[in-house]
């Protein structure tokens, strides 16, 4: 196909009217399609809806002999602690087992070292400035909380294999109120992008200027794979206490793309230094988490094993979906030069880059034609996309033809808002 920026004004301008009686055809349709927020569909919800009905009358103690349902237990039923030692990459004695989300404990992390400080620290963050470095595009519920709590937020561009390191290191060497960084090292939220071994390396190891500075490696994606073999991820605990920063990383998982959305279980890993700071704050905060919803994910999973085996059945479901979305952008923008996209390995998302200043206008496009995307911006901090280009794309949710239509539909409006800023 030719580049839309290499056909003559007339062959343009003929294509766009093309595109707007497709474009209109789509509106007549009356559609109704969501691609907004990356939620599991109600079939992979369905795989592990015996979590429902699992424990029986009798069957409410842990391996340790505890009964899941009186309080106690802060850190997590041994079994379930064991599952997640493997998924975060930490030994069991350095998990904690939260509630249902793992946002609320990155969230309760910030405010904690906001509040109290971290170990290493000579006081609480939030008694001066304080700046996060946060990878773009990225998750808009990260930046939400930096915003939420006044932390300043300091964009970095994320490639292939990671952030833009060289930028990074500048920035954290040479400002000691950089107290974090957002990272999502496996299938990033939203391009799908795994940390290089290098990478890790480096994050592990880079000169702070802040000594109590931490990497909130938010994991969400671990065991998230589309494909039988899926990709790798240096474990960043273990990387850290190689470098002699051992405090340095904080890792977040869940089963909420697992098991079931909002009811999941959640978990952090990290250092001795950091555990023990983690509970000396958590036992303030409650007298145990829900251990019943523990015990049940232990009988259904079992195991790690059992972890990875029922996200092969996602995957079976996922794939699909996702395939869908680059066939649907190869067969319609692919040799136009008018877009990029990626094709990511796992996780929930697919990010897709228009022309400079067309993301809110395709989004605006796709929204009167029935399909809704995420608000363009969402994926930087603020809100603001400086180049108005990226736009978060989750396949997951709606039926595979829905996404097919869905996808039809946005390289149409990707087309014409291009068409339009070059000039048709
Ligand atoms: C990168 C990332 N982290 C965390 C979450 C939310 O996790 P939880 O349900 O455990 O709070 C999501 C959900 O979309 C996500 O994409």
């Amino acid at each position: 196909m030719t580049e839309l920026a290499k056909l003559s004004a007339s062959d343009r301008a003929a294509l766009s009217l093309e595109l707007e009686q497709r474009y209109n055809a789509f509106k007549a349709q009356g559609l109704k399609l969501d691609m907004t927020r990356g939620k599991p569909a109600p079939e992979q919800l369905d795989l592990a809806s015996k979590l429902t009905v699992l424990l029986a009358e009798s069957d409410y103690k842990g391996s340790d002999g505890s009964d899941a349902r009186n309080y106690g237990g802060l850190d997590g039923l041994p079994e379930m602690k064991a599952i997640f030692a493997e998924m975060l990459g930490a030994p069991p004695a350095q998990v904690v087992v939260g509630g249902a989300s793992s946002l609320t404990m990155m969230h309760d992390t910030v405010v904690r070292a906001l509040l109290h400080g971290v170990p290493g620290g000579t006081e609480p963050w939030g008694r001066s400035k304080t700046k996060f470095i946060c990878p773009v595009p990225g998750y808009d519920r990260h930046f939400a909380i930096c915003e939420h709590h006044g932390i300043e937020m300091l964009s970095v561009a994320l490639s292939d294999d990671g952030p833009d390191m060289a930028e990074v290191e500048r920035l954290v060497a040479s400002d000691p109120a950089i107290k974090g960084m957002w990272c999502v090292p496996k299938y990033s939220n939203p391009t799908g992008t795994t940390y290089s071994d290098a990478v890790v390396k480096r994050l592990a190891a880079m000169k702070t200027a802040a000594p109590d500075f931490r990497l909130f490696w938010d994991n969400a994606y671990a065991v998230h794979d589309l494909y039988e073999t899926g990709d790798s991820l240096a474990n960043v605990l273990t990387a850290c206490a190689e470098a002699g920063n051992a405090n340095r990383a904080i890792v977040f998982g869940s089963t909420s793309k697992i098991s079931f959305a909002g009811a999941g279980v959640a978990a952090l890993a990290s250092s001795p230094a950091n555990i023990a700071d983690v509970k000396k704050h958590s036992g303030i905060q409650t007298i145990g988490p829900d251990k019943l919803n523990q015990l049940r994910h232990v009988r259904f999973f079992k195991d790690f094993a059992g972890v990875i085996a029922h996200m092969h059945k996602h995957a079976e479901l996922l794939r699909p979906k996702f395939e869908a979305v680059i066939e649907a952008f190869e067969k319609e923008l692919g040799g136009r030069g008018v877009a990029t996209w990626t094709k990511p390995h796992g996780g929930y998302f697919i990010s897709l880059d228009t022309l400079d200043g067309c993301a809110a206008e395709v989004v605006r496009l796709a929204d009167a034609a029935g399909v809704k995307l995420t608000a363009a911006g969402a994926t930087f901090p603020y809100g603001k996309d400086p180049r108005d280009r990226n736009i978060r794309v989750a396949p997951s949710m709606p039926p595979l033809t829905q996404v097919r239509t869905a996808m039809e539909v946005v390289a149409v409006c990707v087309l014409l808002a291009s068409a339009k800023k070059l000039g048709a």
